[in-house]
């Protein structure tokens, strides 16, 4: 029995290897605190479970749910775009619900990458966007993310022999892993460079409603004239807690949500009508409760920042938005490394920076999604942990 050659450059899933090793770890007594895994640790607002328990009683609830979302779900995602970025959808063809953002970001590369494209993807990086294009059987031309530049991309150091040929360029803003945020001139500089070589921009935005000390993170598609040019990637998983429900969104270019939507009505079968209920309701229910969460999040933030700084002595900025804190690792440990001794010391569990490809070697990631008692007791382990 052979798989496919495919699969020689297709590593498991970092995380789903990282969950074996920690699984076998807990198995031998070590209570393992996870502050590795960016998944929130809160469930939704009550109102939302209620819309799907309501929904899911309902008889007619559980055949085939067809493939573009039920009208209500759409125009619940373009209500969203409106009323929280001031972006204009048209919910015929520039709107389709998703299984979660990450089955879009892998099928996107399907529709859009033939073999021997190239695919311009963030070093460090959310896995997904380098493991699809290689799916595709395209290459990838990773964009160093630097701390010097803000963890942005420098467009203009990529050279113009590979800019001709990309297809497809992915950014991430609030940025997974390293926790920054780029100023809409960024965006607007985006568009241009791919306007420029004729790219399909595919922008991430998971985090764009989890943000701290009053920042409100813009979408891509409020750049004048992104449509033409962009798709931007979104889910309800971070920004609703509702990261096993399976639910995001693709928004803006038709032509490229049109291939998109082509790839998946081979692939899925829609998501579970009670979950799409379920997903109007979060997004058209009242607010309030997200502002609540992320305060929690950011005293989180807060608890963190203080060990890694005062404690520490580590370098780290102070994330405005994301689940993620980014310090560097002291001098004379790989981030693999220490992230081992933390764990095997202390039970802690970080994330390497190197897991998200080799830029992000000599920092490690540390996410606030884990309930604040458990963070403050890894907190009191790690202050007795030396190095
Ligand atoms: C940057 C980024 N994009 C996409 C995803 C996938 O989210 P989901 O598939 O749950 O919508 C994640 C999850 O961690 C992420 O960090």
């Amino acid at each position: 029995m052979k798989p496919a050659r495919r699969l020689e450059s297709l590593p498991i899933y970092v995380f789903a290897s990282l969950t074996s090793r920690l699984k076998a770890l807990q198995a031998q007594g070590l209570d393992i605190i996870r502050l590795d895994i960016g998944s929130p640790d809160g469930p939704p607002a009550d109102f939302i479970i209620e819309t799907l328990s309501r929904s899911a009683a309902e008889p007619g609830q559980h055949g085939y749910a067809g493939y573009f979302g039920t009208p209500a779900l759409r125009q619940a995602f373009v209500d969203y775009y409106a009323t929280r970025f001031g972006v204009a959808l048209n919910v015929a063809d520039e709107v389709l619900p998703l299984i979660g953002s990450k089955e879009g970001i892998a099928n996107i590369a399907l529709a859009w990458l033939d073999p021997g494209d190239l695919a311009l993807a963030p070093d460090p990086g959310y896995p997904t966007y380098r493991m699809s294009a290689t799916m595709a059987g395209a290459d990838v031309h990773f964009m160093p993310l630097l701390e010097e530049n803000g963890f942005l991309p420098d467009l203009a150091a990529i050279p113009d022999d590979v800019a001709a040929r990309v297809r497809l360029m992915w950014l991430n803003y609030p940025n997974n892993p390293t926790g920054a945020t780029a100023p809409l001139s960024f965006l607007e500089a985006a568009v241009d460079f791919c306007r420029q070589h004729d790219i399909l921009l595919c922008h991430d935005g998971p985090y764009a409603d989890v943000c701290f000390d009053g920042y409100r993170a813009p979408s891509l598609l409020s750049v004048p004239g992104a449509k033409d040019v962009a798709v931007e990637f979104n889910s309800l998983s971070k920004s609703h807690n509702m990261a096993g429900w399976r639910v995001g969104l693709a928004v803006g270019n038709p032509v490229a949500i049109q291939a998109l939507l082509q790839v998946k009505s081979n692939v899925d079968s829609g998501i579970f009508l009670p979950v799409q209920d379920a997903a109007v309701a979060a997004l058209a229910g009242q607010q309030e409760w997200l502002a609540t969460r992320n305060a929690e999040y950011q005293s989180r933030r807060d608890l963190l920042y203080d060990l890694l700084v005062n404690d520490w002595g580590l370098h780290v900025a102070r994330p405005i938005a994301g689940l993620y804190l980014w310090p560097r690792v002291p001098e004379g440990y790989t981030a693999a490394e220490f992230v081992e001794r933390i764990l095997l010391a202390t039970g802690v569990s970080f994330t390497p920076g190197s897991a998200f490809g080799a830029h992000g070697e000599g920092y490690m990631r540390i996410s606030v999604g884990q309930t604040t008692p458990r963070i403050v007791e890894a907190i009191e382990r790690l202050r007795q942990f030396k190095f």
